[in-house]
């Protein structure tokens, strides 16, 4: 009799808090048709995430924290080695009991931690790549490392951050790019929540709100919005920001204090609407006259998809993967990162002209939203596992053979 086995996929993931990477993760959890995969997660306990995983019906087991970190002090070197080789010994553990098709490690810390334990198994690691590779020695040392791991691919999630991890190695061949993709269901046109946002921040309907959306991090630039935003506000007295998001690492803490200093020290308070995490991020969006991403670095940048989606024009730098999605006066507007002048100009540009807003919707909608829809990426993803799969089978003959071939043994 015939059976047919699955592809069983192990997940790692360094920390157990979402951000963004962690969104795609549930994202993929959510996609994966469970008649050709088995997903088992490997991730901390400690966070947010293992509910999240628990609600995809994925099977979850601990791992610790992976607290890797590109320094040279001897302190942080000594705990990142043993952070990364307790990481190694419980998941070496686990690939012996599980004997996974595949491991999709979802960072480049977790990625490293899983070429090292499947050391001699032959089971093909994917690294999903969703940060800039810092110019940094032991990154150069990261690469070589790519580029031995016989076993080892990547994922990056734009052609930039791709570029930026293979530098000037062989390791193109090695480097795949697939983009994000975000549920567009979640994420309509259908702007009837508009009011509720609006009203909950006591902001007339004729008054241009602007908000940010995302982790409160240095590298998203809020600094660099709230200065623009001085710039403009009193040529623009009926021009709002809210910024959305919390701090996910505590190690940020300080900036967004340094935010709350600026606001008040700038005397801006009153229109800076600090709102801190929203489950509904359609409702802030589609309360929105505009959406910035004012990044330093963004490997993507999600959420310009989810505005786009929601017919919420954006305004973001050109940074990282974001001209990948944003084409400057096409389906939004550029501005180069760290220049507070031109984003603030820019603003009180797009505050005035409401019919430039709606041409870029619908471009958006019409022409963007479809390219990274979470249908494309499920496919490019399903490519790549079937590939990664039939390569390592047709390397070890005598191995146990793949799900979505039928075996006559199981
Ligand atoms: C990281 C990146 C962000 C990207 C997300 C999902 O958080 O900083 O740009 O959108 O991962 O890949």
């Amino acid at each position: 009799m015939s059976t047919f086995r699955k592809i069983r996929i192990l997940y790692i993931n360094h920390t157990g808090q979402v951000s963004g990477a962690e969104r795609v993760l549930i994202d993929t959890l959510r996609v994966l048709d469970r008649k050709h995969y088995e997903p088992i997660v490997m991730c901390p306990l400690q966070g947010n995430l293992v509910e999240e995983i628990f609600a995809t019906g994925a099977e979850w087991l601990p791992i610790p924290s992976i607290r890797a970190r590109f320094s040279w002090r001897p302190d942080r070197v000594l705990r990142s080695l043993a952070s990364i080789l307790s990481a190694v010994w419980i998941l070496r553990k686990q690939i012996r009991a599980l004997g996974p098709d595949l491991i999709h490690a979802n960072s480049v810390r977790a990625g490293l931690v899983a070429s090292l334990a499947a050391t001699g198994t032959r089971t093909p690691v994917i690294w999903h790549v969703h940060d800039t590779l810092p110019q940094h020695p032991l990154s150069t040392a990261l690469r070589m490392f790519v580029l031995i791991a016989r076993n080892t691919q990547l994922i990056a999630v734009s052609r930039q951050t791709a570029r930026c991890f293979v530098g000037h190695f062989p390791l193109a061949a090695k480097a795949h790019t697939i983009h994000n993709g975000v549920d567009l269901s979640r994420f309509t046109a259908e702007r009837s929540e508009r009011r509720t946002y609006r009203d909950e921040l006591g902001i007339a309907q004729e008054e241009f709100l602007v908000c940010a959306v995302g982790q409160i991090c240095a590298r998203k630039g809020l600094l660099e919005l709230l200065d623009a935003f001085r710039q403009v506000h009193s040529q623009a007295p009926r021009m709002h920001l809210a910024i959305v998001g919390r701090v996910v690492f505590r190690h940020e803490e300080d900036y967004l204090q340094a935010l709350h200093e600026a606001a008040k020290s700038w005397a801006i308070e009153d229109r800076v609407h600090f709102c801190g995490e929203r489950r509904n991020v359609s409702a802030v969006l589609h309360g929105s006259d505009l959406l910035v991403l004012s990044s330093r670095d963004e490997p993507f940048g999600l959420v310009l998809i989810e505005a786009m989606a929601c017919g919420t024009p954006v305004l973001a730098t050109r940074v990282g993967g974001i001209p990948e999605i944003v084409v400057d006066a096409e389906n939004g507007w550029l501005v180069e990162p760290g220049n507070t002048p031109a984003l603030a100009a820019k603003l009180l540009e797009l505050s005035r002209c409401g019919s430039a807003l709606r041409q870029t919707v619908e471009q958006a909608q019409r022409a963007t939203c479809p390219k990274f829809s979470l249908e494309q990426y499920k496919t490019k993803l399903a490519a790549l596992y079937t590939e990664l799969c039939n390569q390592r089978d047709r390397g070890s003959p005598q191995e146990i053979k793949p799900a979505l071939v039928r075996s006559p043994n199981h």
